[in-house]
């Protein structure tokens, strides 16, 4: 059920379960992206006038009051992109949450306390869920960032009111289905990032999934050393790769195309435009090189692959994008992407914090049919897991 499903929700309380786990820097709040995805839910929501209740974890408390993650601190960055005034209830359920809600009139917002300042959270105890829904009428999740968390704000109320999802909630949905569910194909993945270990379980259900597995960054030499290639002092899970090979005869036998860096720029140290650096066929790295990111041939190549393909899903950087030129593979193959998805002849879906911090760089993120702000969730849905957060609304 989404916000169309809504009756009159004139003077009712709605808990809306949003993700303000937002990045900090000295005390104050350096990206809105995730208070401007809810911000549709928000102000529908109080528009048609229901009493706003945002609900949220910040940071990890461990079930301890810490001032240092007070949600009060999130406040004004709150206020500043919905251009209304918020009122802070430091508490999430109880008599002081109960007599703050009673002040708000049809239409205000309020934003409780971290919800992780108790210790039922993280634990999805249901007494704690209760004392939430004792002050609240209804339940929207709009939080798909935290629906891979089976928490009580995330999963346990969706059981205890009527709920709904969000508009951010709906349209990561309604995305992640068009790029994974029901996709047009062929389907292209792009993996990056530096290890095989934290994404192992994302290759294994993609090789099932896509046409085309593009695997990049540094996760791309434990692939190649799989294949016997030296790839010198480069960042390389060794151990791993009697499961990289594994992985490649899954692919072959599902069809799957796996793409591996042929060129690949190297250097003998990591820093910005070192005087080492050169570009080399992948069997030419010599012992004293490291691997950053792919090389212009193997992009290109890559390229030509996307414009042969109808979906995108692109989880991780190609190279070390934060010192340059090793953002150069990342930035274009994101641009030639991008350009495909603008012509009308690619679905692009992309997601995780490193991914969207170097597509941000590229210039591109705007031009991609859709961005999930998700980092964790996104990992964990391209890995094909059921989210508790989801599961409880479809339910
Ligand atoms: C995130 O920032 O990815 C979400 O808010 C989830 O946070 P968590 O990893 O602390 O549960």
């Amino acid at each position: 059920r989404t916000l169309d499903d809504l009756g009159d929700v004139t003077g009712k309380v709605a808990l809306v379960r949003v993700d303000l786990n937002l990045p900090m820097q000295d005390g104050h709040v350096t990206d809105v992206t995730r208070v401007k995805a809810s911000m549709p839910t928000i102000l529908e929501l109080a528009d048609k006038g229901a009493k706003v209740l945002l609900l949220a974890h910040f940071g990890r408390p461990k079930g301890d009051r810490n001032s240092t993650m007070s949600l009060s601190l999130v406040q004004g960055a709150v206020e500043n992109v919905l251009g209304r005034e918020v009122m802070f209830i430091p508490e999430v359920s109880g008599e002081v949450a109960a007599q703050a809600i009673g002040i708000l009139r049809p239409g205000d917002i309020g934003l409780l306390e971290n919800t992780r300042f108790w210790k039922g959270e993280e634990k999805n105890d249901p007494d704690f869920a209760k004392a939430i829904a004792a002050n609240a009428d209804l339940y929207v999740n709009d939080a798909f960032s935290a629906a891979h968390r089976a928490h009580a704000t995330t999963e346990g109320l969706a059981h205890l009111l009527p709920a709904y999802a969000g508009r951010a909630m709906q349209a990561e949905l309604e995305a992640l289905d068009r790029a994974l569910g029901a996709p047009e194909k062929p389907v292209a993945a792009v993996v990056g990032g530096a290890k095989v270990s934290t994404k192992l379980a994302v290759l294994e259900h993609l090789v099932g999934q896509v046409d085309h597995l593009i695997i990049g960054g540094g996760m791309a030499n434990t692939f190649l050393a799989a294949r016997g290639v030296d790839v010198g002092k480069s960042l390389c899970e060794h151990d791993l790769a009697a499961t990289a090979e594994k992985i490649m005869d899954a692919a072959d036998k599902a069809g799957c195309t796996v793409h591996l860096p042929y060129d690949v720029v190297v250097a003998k140290e990591f820093a910005a435009n070192p005087p080492s650096l050169r570009t080399c066929n992948v069997h030419e790295v010599a012992a004293d090189e490291m691997v950053f990111d792919v090389g212009a041939q193997a992009v290109e190549a890559l390229g030509d692959v996307l414009k042969t393909c109808r979906t995108l899903v692109w989880n991780g950087p190609l190279g070390a994008f934060e010192t340059q030129p090793f953002d150069a593979a990342t930035v274009a193959l994101a641009r030639t992407a991008a350009a495909l998805t603008k012509e009308g002849s690619l679905i692009s879906v992309a997601g995780g914090g490193d991914t969207v911090a170097a597509l941000n760089h590229a210039g591109v993120a705007d031009d991609f049919t859709y961005i999930s702000t998700a980092g964790g969730a996104f990992l964990e849905w391209m890995e094909g897991r059921e989210l508790p957060g989801v599961a409880a609304l479809e339910k």
